[in-house]
């Protein structure tokens, strides 16, 4: 495999609010002893801006009410730290911040080094995370996700495709893959641990370098956030890409993906209602990415040009897709998009999955 140029922007780092200078010297040590550094806020003022992005955020127990009062958003990963003896932090307002967890020093310390370990960089790490979004419903970002996964592999990178969105009918399908054997979501939705990336690959369903999670057309389950970190742990350490197909009502699972992600792929329709509800999309999401890009797709029935859907959204244009009425028919007889490696999509998915990977990716052999 020729050598890859790093793209990767900057890790992001877990958050400690406190100005308990000595909860902050005993959380530094612990986050030392998970291998992480962190980032530090006084108070909820300074710690707005990395809040929502941040992987995990401590709250020390002197700044549980500030943080309440200053009504920062509700996001996965949050723990409530104090020292036992210290203010109590107690439950009724770890609830009301919406903590997970109440962690009291000493007694949590080595459940504490255990959750800065999982933020801290993997050495053998090599994965690139992308994750698609749709603007509206029926966008195009399944396809698109399918289709980027799809490539990757035929470029030999071994990928992991992961379907996030409970509703979607199972990404399997996109694929033309639901008669394949392995296990979906409801299988692994209790897991919590860390997952053995060969054991995860080796129970999924999976052809040549291309391995994917799905959901099932069972009863529509909530994906746990613990079972989405779980896998994105595994993958990032086993394979070379991950691509994440989400909803669009982010749930905790889709924000650690997000959170998770390299580069976040918003698919929009060149259409004026679609560029509407993609706003709506873009608030909620935006938070949670360092690096959010549109795909608008065509046709454009008012005209409606890409770069003018991307203004209004304020997010730089990744790409364009021309319509291409081969994908509906081929998604009917179970053919995977870009799997031929020509059209438009397999174009802009060759494009993606090299400007990521820093690696070429041939098109049709
Ligand atoms: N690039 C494309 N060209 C033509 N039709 C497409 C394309 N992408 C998606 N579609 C059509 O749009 C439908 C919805 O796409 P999908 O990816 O499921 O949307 P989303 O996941 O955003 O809800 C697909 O079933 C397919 O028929
Ligand atoms: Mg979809």
């Amino acid at each position: 495999m020729p050598p890859r140029t790093d793209v990767r922007p900057r890790r992001r780092l877990p958050l400690v609010v406190t100005a308990d200078v000595d909860l902050l010297d005993d959380l530094l040590r612990l986050a030392a002893a998970g291998g992480t550094e962190v980032e530090v806020a006084a108070d909820p003022a300074a710690a707005r801006a990395r809040w929502s992005p941040a992987p995990l955020v401590l709250v020390g127990s002197d700044q549980a009410q500030p943080c309440l009062r200053a009504r920062l958003p509700r996001r996965a990963r949050l723990v409530l730290v104090g020292r036992t003896g210290a203010v109590d932090p107690g439950w009724e307002v770890a609830e009301l911040i919406g903590a997970e967890h109440v962690a009291t020093l000493p007694t949590a310390e080595p459940w504490l080094v255990d959750r800065f370990a999982e933020c801290a960089p993997q050495q053998d790490a090599v994965a690139r995370v992308v994750a698609v979004l749709g603007g509206r419903g029926g966008a195009g970002a399944s396809v698109l996700a399918g289709g980027l996964a799809v490539t990757a592999a035929r470029a030999r990178l071994r990928t992991l495709l992961v379907d996030a969105d409970p509703l979607g009918g199972g990404l399997d399908l996109v694929l033309g893959w639901e008669q394949l054997e392995g296990l979906r979501w409801p299988a692994l939705a209790d897991a919590d641990g860390r997952v053995d990336p060969p054991a995860l690959v080796q129970a999924l369903p999976s052809r040549g370098d291309l391995v994917v999670l799905s959901g099932d057309r069972g009863d529509p389950l909530p994906l746990p956030a613990p079972a989405m970190a779980a896998t994105l742990d595994a993958a990032r350490r086993g394979r070379d890409m991950v691509v994440i197909d989400l909803p669009r009502q982010l749930d905790d699972a889709a924000v650690l993906a997000l959170q998770a992600a390299d580069r976040v792929f918003l698919v929009v329709p060149a259409e004026l209602r679609a560029t509407a509800a993609a706003a709506q999309v873009v608030t909620s999401a935006a938070p949670h990415c360092t690096d959010l890009a549109v795909i608008v797709r065509g046709p454009a029935p008012g005209r409606l040009k890409a770069a003018e859907v991307a203004r209004a959204l304020g997010l730089p244009l990744a790409g364009t897709l021309r319509p291409e009425p081969g994908i509906p028919r081929g998604l009917e007889r179970g053919e995977a998009p870009a799997a031929t490696g020509r059209g438009p999509l397999a174009a802009l998915c060759q494009r993606i999955v090299a400007d990521l990977t820093g690696q070429q990716v041939e098109g049709a052999a």
